[in-house]
């Protein structure tokens, strides 16, 4: 979504730093799993790379490396740096790797930095510099980034916040993180790094002065700081996540989608929508979701793992859940929650249901209240209701059941058994009236 997919020149071997769990997260889970619009952020972080990459090295920690590892392709490696010593420390255990890889440039790249575009990598790879940082502008003298030490277009050295003095912390140029080295020269300059004075960590930072004192070209390109916020804490979390929410609708709309209030709907990074389609405030477009042409999700709806053929209407309030398909102009109303179902053409359950594990063919009507009883405390069951059929009010349908095409099944039936084509069926206590019984009743409590 966020990433265009266009043949691009592959050529950089990317790092990305991804170990420590990320404390202020105050989470069991590592900070680079926490998602952003449907993904963890080091998926996203991945995508990237792999647009501008033939190599990628990922520095894991000994906690998150299992689960990183299931989103690694062929060919891409995880390494676990097991002691924190450093942004400097983490690059330097990716060493072999570099060493054995014949990528001229390598691009090192934060697990927790989502937002930034590929189109600034792929600046920065061509910039025809020994190194490159990627800084950004921000003005507030209390932010705790880096500061680039800058003369005109060389980047002289950066000083990391808890080293600056006041004046240097004046510096508006800040450290984004992301920088593109040459092969040799960060083989050469890795070991020359010193712990830090002030923290006792190995600075990545510390190659612009390496750089210089080798009469190396250093120098940095700038972007904007939306695109290179890095996650720390919850707040963080919810800053990126609005800002890539911004990005996806933006898109979607300029492919034809109409959002109502789009700042109360969430749209799942991989969502595809079609044009025309109209999708009302507070809905949810979750994982795995496809939108056809003409398809209107009224407000409050929640969708998951789901086709939506076009011309088909969901909601107000439908939940439609994992492996459910509705074909064209299908309608789902209110309180209907749907799931592993598929929906025939212009069938409908309109108000109240539960159509889990079942095949409604095409033209049928699901009445209000009626629920699939699919699950008997041990096992799932699947039924089908065959073209045409009318399913009255408060029908309890006890799967497995094969309702045959055509049948009319009354209002409160409970039914167990599959019907025959065209079949009336009624399966409720008889009615019994008692003319008079209701006055009988009345006087005998009066008394
Ligand atoms: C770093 C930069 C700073 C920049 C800021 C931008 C250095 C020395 N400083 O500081 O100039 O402004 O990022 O956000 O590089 N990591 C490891 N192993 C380590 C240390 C870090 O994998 O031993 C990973 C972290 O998980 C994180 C990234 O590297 O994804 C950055 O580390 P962090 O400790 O957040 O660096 P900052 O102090 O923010
Ligand atoms: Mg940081």
């Amino acid at each position: 979504m966020t990433v265009e997919t266009k043949s691009r020149k592959k050529e950089a071997h990317s790092i990305i730093l991804a170990a420590g769990m990320g404390t202020r997260m105050k989470s069991k889970r590592s900070k680079v799993l926490h998602e952003v619009s449907g993904l963890p952020m080091i998926e996203i972080v991945l995508r990237l790379a792999r647009e501008v990459s033939k190599k990628i090295t990922v520095i894991v920690s000994e906690e998150n490396q299992k689960e990183i590892n299931v989103l690694l392709k062929e060919g891409e490696k995880s390494i676990i740096q097991k002691e924190r010593l450093g942004t400097g420390h983490a690059v330097n255990i990716a060493l072999e790797s570099i060493m054995q890889s014949d990528a001229e440039k390598v691009l090192i790249l934060y697990g927790d930095t989502p937002l930034v575009r590929v189109e600034t990598l792929e600046d920065i790879i061509n910039k025809n510099n020994d190194v490159t940082f990627l800084g950004f502008i921000n003005q507030d003298s209390s932010n705790k980034y880096g500061r680039l030490v800058t003369e005109g277009e060389k980047l002289i050295e950066i000083i990391e916040f808890k080293d600056a003095t006041d004046e240097q912390r004046q510096i508006s140029i800040c450290n984004s993180g992301v920088v593109c080295v040459e092969r040799n020269f960060i083989i050469d300059a890795i070991n020359k790094l010193e712990p830090s004075n002030v923290t006792g960590e190995y600075y990545l930072t510390d190659i612009a002065h390496i750089a210089n004192s080798q009469s190396k070209k250093c120098g940095f390109i700038l972007c904007s700081e939306n695109e290179v916020i890095g996650v720390n804490s919850r707040e963080d979390l919810f800053l990126v996540d609005s800002i890539m929410q911004e990005r996806i609708k933006k898109i979607h709309m300029q492919n034809g989608v109409t959002f109502l209030l789009p700042q109360t709907i969430y749209v799942h990074l991989d969502a595809k929508i079609e044009k025309d389609v109209l999708i009302e405030q507070g809905c949810f477009i979750g994982k795995s979701v496809e939108i056809k042409e003409d398809v209107t999700v009224r407000a409050f709806s929640h969708l998951e793992g789901c086709i939506l053929e076009s011309g088909v209407i969901v909601g107000p309030f439908a939940r439609i859940r994992p492996k459910s398909f509705l074909d064209k102009n299908a309608r789902v109303g209110n309180f209907v929650e749907v799931k592993n179902a598929k929906i025939g053409k212009d069938s409908k359950a309109n108000h109240l249901a539960y159509l889990g594990d079942v095949t409604v063919e095409e033209g049928c009507n699901i009445g209000a209240g009626t629920i699939f009883c699919n699950y008997n405390g041990f096992e799932k069951f699947h039924s089908n209701v065959g073209k045409g059929s009318f399913i009255g009010s408060n029908s309890t349908i006890v799967s497995p059941v094969n309702v045959a095409s055509g049948t009319i099944i009354g209002a409160g039936s409970v039914i167990v058994s599959s019907t025959q084509e065209d079949t009336l069926v009624i399966a409720r206590a008889k009615e019994i009236s008692i003319i008079g019984g209701g006055k009988k009743f009345r006087d005998k409590k009066k008394k």
